[in-house]
C-alpha cells in the first residue's frame, strides 16, 4: 500500500519558508485483518493481546508517565549513557549518515543526536501517522539542512507476517545508521529479535552503515519486577487501558476494573511478563462468540526480554553484524550497542 503524501504543510504563522518533508504509508494491515488477529488472540487459551495495542492516545500518555517513574530506570539510564558517551558513540558511527529512526514517536530521542552526528538525511518510521506528521513538521523547520522523510508503517507487524522490513524504497544510497532505542527489541521473543536484527543488517548495504540500539539488561529480579509494577499504579493503568483500546477496536465490553495487573519476572527466560488477571469469572462477547474467563485466568499482554551483553552480542553476530561496541552505565542497568 502506498499513499503518496507530498506533505509540505505550509505553516504561515512564522515568516520562515514552509518546512518540507515527505511522508508515505507502507504495508499497514487492513482493519479487518487486525481485528481478526486480535480476536484470535483473545479466544485462544491462554489468551493474549499484542503489546502494540497499548499505544492508543491514553496509552501513549501513560507510557510517557511510566518513563518518569522512580522505579522505571530504562529511559533515564539510556539517556544518561547517550549523554555521557555521545561524542565517542558519534565518532564511532561517523558523520553525514542517513539516520533511520525505528519507532520515532515524537522524534526527540533522535533529534538529540543531530548535533553530534550531523545526519544528511533523517527518516522517521512510526505506526502513528498523525503524531509522526506533527513531529516531522517541527523537525523539518528546526533543521532545514537535513533532508527529512517519514514512513508510516508497522515494521514489527510486517516482520511477524513474514513480509520482512521493506524500507528499501524509502532509503537513499549511502551509509545509513538505524536507531532503535528504548529496549523496544525486548517485546520480540529472541528468535524474532534475531530475525529483526538480520533484516536491519540486510539494509546496511553501504560500508559505514550501522545499528545503534538500546537494550535493557538482566538484573535483580525484584528491581525488574518493580519497574513494571510501580507503587503509583501507572503501569497497572497502562496495562488495563489496553482493554479500552480492544473495546473500541472490536466492540467488546471488557471491564478493565474486573482485571488485576500482574507483572512477574521469569528468571528462566530472562523476561518480564505482564498479564491481566480476571478478578472474578466473567464472559465477554467477542464477535459472535463468547469467551469465558475463570477467576484468576490471565491474558498475556507483554513480554519484555532482558539481555546480558554477551548474549546480545551473540545475537548481533548471528544476525550478521561483524563488529560490536557497547556502552553501559556504572551499575550495568542498561546497554547501548553500535554494531556494523
Ligand atoms: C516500550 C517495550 C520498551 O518493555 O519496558 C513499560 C514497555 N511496558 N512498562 C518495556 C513497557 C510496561 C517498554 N517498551
Amino acid at each position: 500500500m502506498l499513499t503518496s503524501h507530498p506533505a509540505s504543510r505550509p505553516h504561515h504563522a512564522g515568516s520562515e519558508e514552509a518546512a518540507r518533508f515527505s511522508l508515505v504509508t507502507r504495508d499497514l494491515p487492513d482493519e479487518a485483518s487486525e481485528r481478526t488477529l486480535l480476536a484470535t488472540g483473545l479466544l485462544a487459551v491462554p489468551a493474549s493481546i499484542a503489546p502494540r495495542y497499548f499505544y492508543d492516545a491514553v496509552g501513549c500518555a501513560l507510557f510517557a508517565a511510566i518513563c518518569e517513574l522512580p522505579e522505571y530506570y530504562p529511559t533515564r539510564t539510556e539517556a544518561e549513557i547517550f549523554e555521557r558517551h555521545r561524542h565517542e558513540i558519534a565518532a564511532s558511527i561517523g558523520h553525514r549518515r542517513q539516520l533511520v529512526d525505528l519507532g520515532a514517536g515524537d522524534c526527540r530521542k533522535a533529534e538529540a543526536w543531530f548535533a553530534a552526528l550531523a545526519p544528511r538525511r533523517y527518516v522517521a518510521v512510526d505506526v502513528a501517522a498523525t503524531a509522526l506528521e506533527h513531529a516531522l513538521a517541527r523537525v523539518a523547520s528546526a533543521h532545514p539542512a537535513i533532508d527529512v522523510a517519514g514512513v508510516v508503517t508497522d515494521f514489527a507487524r510486517s516482520l511477524e507476517a513474514g513480509r520482512g522490513l521493506d524500507l528499501s524504497r524509502d532509503l537513499d544510497e549511502g551509509p545509513t545508521v538505524f536507531f532503535y532505542p528504548g529496549s523496544s527489541i525486548g517485546n520480540f521473543v529472541p528468535d524474532d529479535a534475531v530475525r529483526f536484527l538480520r533484516a536491519i543488517r540486510g539494509l546496511c548495504r553501504d560500508p559505514g552503515s550501522a545499528l545503534l540500539i538500546g537494550v535493557d539488561t538482566v538484573k535483580d529480579a525484584e528491581r525488574l519486577r518493580s519497574a513494571y509494577d510501580d507503587a503509583a499504579g501507572v503501569t497497572a493503568a497502562f496495562n488495563r487501558n489496553v482493554l479500552n483500546h480492544v473495546n473500541r477496536m472490536l466492540g467488546t465490553r471488557f471491564d478493565p476494573a474486573a482485571f488485576g495487573h500482574v507483572a512477574r519476572y521469569d528468571t528462566v527466560h530472562d523476561r518480564i511478563e505482564m498479564h491481566l488477571e480476571a478478578r472474578v469469572a466473567q464472559t465477554v462477547g467477542v464477535g459472535t462468540l463468547a469467551r469465558r474467563f475463570e477467576a484468576g485466568e490471565r491474558i498475556l499482554t507483554e513480554y519484555s526480554y532482558k539481555y546480558r551483553p554477551e548474549t546480545f552480542i551473540a545475537m548481533l553476530t548471528r544476525a550478521g553484524f561483524a563488529t560490536v561496541r557497547f556502552w553501559q552505565d556504572e551499575r550495568g542497568d542498561f546497554a547501548v550497542y553500535h554494531a556494523n
